[in-house]
């Protein structure tokens, strides 16, 4: 089968967010093979087609917080571009362009189908290929999408079959999901082991030892792309449902009177109870992938009861936090013009820049549309963006000389790391009202979702 060099290929990473930096940087990184120890000579793209992101990454500059340094060793070894002619010259394509949802919660797949057709056109057969190439998906798609929706996007535009059995100009496919964890300095790119699948069992093999050269964790190869398609998915959905389970627990402890956090504790002294913690979920991942696997089974007319319910109940829960506020609030008899509300973190989770699906930011947005003043302190999103795109005006720091109705502690990033209870206490009126959302705060008045 006529695969392309292994240590020796060329590769665009297509897509350089969250996912596709850090992988094309821990791919530049590896000077040697891990298996073999032989010399890794590759040639790296990384393909966005924003151009203000090429821009920055070419100045050194990562918006999702990679440092500068580790950016500007990797000018040499990555060429940053939007030249769609670069990709002309390439053997391997790696895709992590995003899959959201729309407002109906229904798969977009307007990047994947994009990134699909601009790999056809790349590919297209002009010459007699030296090798042939291989298209990686790792965005998080549902069981079925590469093969169904994105190979017959690539061969229409290629003019090529794929997995040709008689192996002459032909492509292949393979999916090797994403599991990195943003914000998170343990589980990174080469800590993590990686699934792999490829469309037929030689092309599987490839796509596995390019992994294992240089994901120190090593990989595990499947027998399908569903197969990888579907673990991935999995993951994130059992996420959902066991936090859904607990913010359910907690809500319906919350009216009985019961401290689910000592409920959880004594729980969790048995062996096979599994602690999961009442919490917001958002960003693009455990809000959004369990939709793909529904919109796939609504497809086939298959009903998924407890996915769907799972959902519903995370989406839900900034409303709930809505109303125990305007409950709380109730109790202070404070007049409505004198109620100020200060929320510590609005991206989607602890250190971590992106404000996509947080939860935290629909509940500014209630507290905003009740007209009941909110100060958003928050050093990690990008203020500019916030104000620009969600008409959010976010604080560094909390300001020194306020003092606030209840305090909301959202989010555990580094910054706040100091933050303590009589440290917040200097910032209330007079007497503290803490919701803490982080678990970290202890002391009176303070409550726990
Ligand atoms: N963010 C995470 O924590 C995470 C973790 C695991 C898996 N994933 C999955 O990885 C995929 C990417 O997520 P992300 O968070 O990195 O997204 P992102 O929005 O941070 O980055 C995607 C990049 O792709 C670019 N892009 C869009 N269409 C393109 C095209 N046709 N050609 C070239 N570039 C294009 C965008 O400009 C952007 O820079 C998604 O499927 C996501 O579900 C994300």
């Amino acid at each position: 089968m006529n695969l392309p060099p292994l240590n020796k290929c060329s590769i665009a990473v297509i897509g350089l967010g969250y996912v596709g930096l850090p992988l094309a940087i821990a791919i530049a990184n590896q000077k040697r093979c891990i298996l073999s120890n032989k010399k890794i000579q590759r040639n790296i793209v990384g393909f966005d087609l924003d151009i203000s992101r090429i821009n920055e990454l070419n100045k050194g500059f990562d918006r999702n917080k990679i440092s500068s340094k580790n950016i500007k060793n990797k000018l040499e070894s990555i060429e940053f571009t939007n030249d769609k002619n670069l990709l002309k010259k390439v053997d391997i394509f790696i895709v992590t362009v995003p899959t959201p949802i729309d407002e109906k919660n229904n798969p977009n797949l307007i990047f994947i189908k994009e990134a699909s057709k601009l790999i056809g056109e790349s590919i297209r057969a002009l010459d007699k290929q030296k090798s042939n190439k291989i298209i990686i998906y790792e965005s998080t798609v549902y069981p079925g999408l590469t093969e169904e929706i994105c190979v017959p996007i690539i061969e229409k535009n290629s003019g090529l079959i794929h997995n040709h059995p008689k192996n002459e100009s032909t492509f292949f496919c393979g999916y090797s999901p994403e599991r990195i964890n943003p914000g998170d300095r343990t589980h990174t790119i080469d800590t993590i082991i990686k699934v792999t699948s490829g469309c037929n069992e030689d092309v599987a093999s490839w796509i596995d030892e390019f992994y294992a050269s240089f994901i120190k964790a090593g990989t595990h190869k499947v027998s399908s792309i569903k197969v990888a398609e579907a673990s991935k998915i999995i993951e994130n959905i059992q996420r959902d449902i066991n936090i859904a389970l607990v913010n359910e627990l907690s809500m319906l402890f919350k009216k009985i009177d019961i401290d689910t956090n000592e409920v959880l504790q004594a729980a969790n002294t048995k062996w096979n109870f599994h602690k999961y913690s009442p919490g917001l979920v958002g960003g693009h991942c455990i809000g959004v992938d369990p939709y793909y696997l529904t919109f796939k089974s609504q497809e086939i007319g298959f009903d998924t009861k407890l996915i769907s319910a799972g959902r519903s109940i995370n989406n839900y829960m900034h409303e709930y936090l809505f109303h125990e506020i305007l409950n709380l609030l109730s109790k202070q008899n404070e007049d409505q013009n004198e109620i100020n509300i200060l929320l510590l973190g609005i991206s989607y989770k602890s250190n971590c820049s992106d404000m996509r699906n947080s939860q935290l930011v629909l509940l500014a947005e209630k507290i905003k549309q009740k007209d009941l003043e909110i100060t958003i302190v928050d050093p990690k999103v990008d203020r500019k963006k916030a104000l620009e795109e969600l008409g959010l005006k976010i604080l560094l720091g909390i300001p020194k000389n306020e003092k606030y109705s209840i305090i909301i502690f959202g989010l555990y990033h580094e910054e706040f790391e100091q933050l303590s209870y009589e440290k917040l206490n200097k910032s209330a009126k007079n007497k503290t009202l803490i919701i803490d959302l982080t678990n970290k705060i202890i002391g009176e008045n303070v409550i726990y979702l």
